[in-house]
């Protein structure tokens, strides 16, 4: 596994083009197998996108890269299955299963594999295919689903806004048999940004104010499409950290502020200058940075999870305490440890962490334990005395474009080992 060398105590700022979200991007490739050429602007080169891309060419179909731009041509031929190492590759791959469903009537695909942040359970995606008519088998690990004729739109209450869930539930509903409302989605702006795409090949989608989405199953979409991904809003607030915590001045650009509303005040409480425009951001870290009273993550609009740990990262140069819960998963402190190992001051208690600033952090040898923790660790390396060692740095190029290019070009000393 690769490394990063980074030499802390550089400033970073600059300009920086943020690119387009790995979060929208997966589920939009999923969504390509629904028509017949995809042409997909602003798509990350992320190696989550490359796992999603193998697993269309598995499917049948062929996707290409020219710049930032994906073109996903799938023919008649598509395959329905998805083997387990494949399935293993991304741990969102379960995203495909709607989008299968949709295209072949059937599918079968292994149990996707947990992850880092702990276990990922797809019971809500089961139950409400299951509602829509899917039979679901589970057989030695794998997931056979069949449907006796199409898909039948209903009515559905999540117990939780989840993500996936609802991507999977758009994915099936769109082509399904009358309407499906879906009560309690959750309204991440990649959600907002996979129903642009599906509308654009036709599908009729509504997304209401209090968080129910209305689909009106159609009888056919259209056989093309070019469609512009949205801005990456993690990796916006990540680079932005990296800033505050080491008293840059940054201005992201191609980014989008409103995406960022629970967040950027935060930066602000932390003694951050903040500026927006319409498509970017300008921070100005302060000296010192103060402490972040409490951070709540929350489904959207609120605290995005993703961004809790390059948060927590921030928080440990502060001058004075910070308190972090985490409501999203069940156990995404991992790199509370690996931040001690470079002095912080850091105690976790199931979803709560509590973070004592220090005056400085020092270099250590530390190892990614997920993408955002990585990041996490790569921002106090930034801010760190001396040359800290990242390791298994594969965790990030999961979803930040070519990281070390662009931190380079804002005043890091970082290299790749
Ligand atoms: C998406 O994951 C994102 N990944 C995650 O980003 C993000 O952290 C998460 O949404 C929350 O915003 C992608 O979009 C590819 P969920 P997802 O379903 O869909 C529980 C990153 O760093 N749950 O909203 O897996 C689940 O265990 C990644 O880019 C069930 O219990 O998130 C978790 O605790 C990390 N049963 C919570 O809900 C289910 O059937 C949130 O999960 C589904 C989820």
């Amino acid at each position: 596994m690769a490394n990063f060398l980074i030499e802390g105590e550089n400033r970073i700022g600059g300009e920086l083009p943020i690119h387009g979200a790995k979060n929208a991007a997966l589920p939009i490739l999923a969504a390509a197998l629904l028509t017949r050429r995809s042409v997909l602007h602003n798509c990350p080169d992320l190696s989550d996108v490359r796992a999603a891309a193998h697993i269309l060419e598995h499917l049948g179909c062929t996707v290409q890269r020219e710049g930032d731009t994906v073109i996903v041509e799938s023919d008649d031929g598509v395959y329905c299955d998805i083997p387990d190492g494949l399935m293993r590759e991304m741990r969102s791959s379960v995203v495909f299963l709607g989008a299968i469903l949709t295209r072949c009537g059937r599918a079968r695909v292994s149990f996707p594999g947990g992850c880092e942040l702990g276990p990922r359970p797809i019971d809500i995606h089961l139950a409400s295919l299951e509602r829509m008519g899917v039979n679901i088998k589970e057989d030695h690990g794998d997931l056979d689903c069949t449907i006796d004729g199409k898909m039948v739109g209903t009515e559905l209450n999540l117990p939780f806004p989840s993500v996936g869930a609802t991507e999977n539930i758009l994915l099936a509903a769109v082509l399904a048999e009358g309407t499906t409302v879906i009560h309690n989605a959750a309204r991440e702006p990649e959600i907002q940004d996979l129903a642009g795409f599906l509308t654009a090949i036709g599908a009729k989608i509504h997304l209401k104010n209090d968080g129910t989405i209305v689909v009106e199953g159609v009888e056919t979409l259209l056989p093309e499409v070019e469609y512009r991904v949205i801005p990456d809003r993690i990796a916006t607030a990540t680079y932005l950290c990296a800033a505050a915590a080491t008293g840059g001045e940054l201005l992201v650009t191609k980014t989008e502020p409103e995406y960022l509303a629970a967040v950027l005040p935060m930066f602000e409480e932390m003694g951050c200058q903040v500026k927006t425009g319409p498509d970017l951001i300008y921070l100005k870290g302060p000296r010192r940075l103060r402490p972040v009273r409490m951070v709540r993550t929350m489904p959207y609009p609120g605290f995005p999870t993703d961004a809790q740990a390059p948060f927590m990262a921030l928080s440990t140069l502060a001058q004075g305490t910070s308190v972090f819960v985490e409501n999203i998963f069940e156990s995404r402190y991992k790199h509370a440890a690996e931040l001690m190992r470079m002095g912080a001051r850091i105690k976790v208690e199931g979803r709560v962490a509590v973070v004592e600033g220090v005056p400085a952090l020092h270099s250590a040898q530390v190892r990614c334990t997920d993408l955002r923790g990585g990041a996490a660790l790569c921002i106090a390396a930034l801010a760190a005395a001396g040359v800290s060692r990242v390791s298994d740095i594969a965790h990030i190029e999961r979803g930040y474009e070519r990281l070390e290019e662009h931190l380079s070009s804002l005043g890091a000393k970082i290299t790749r080992e």
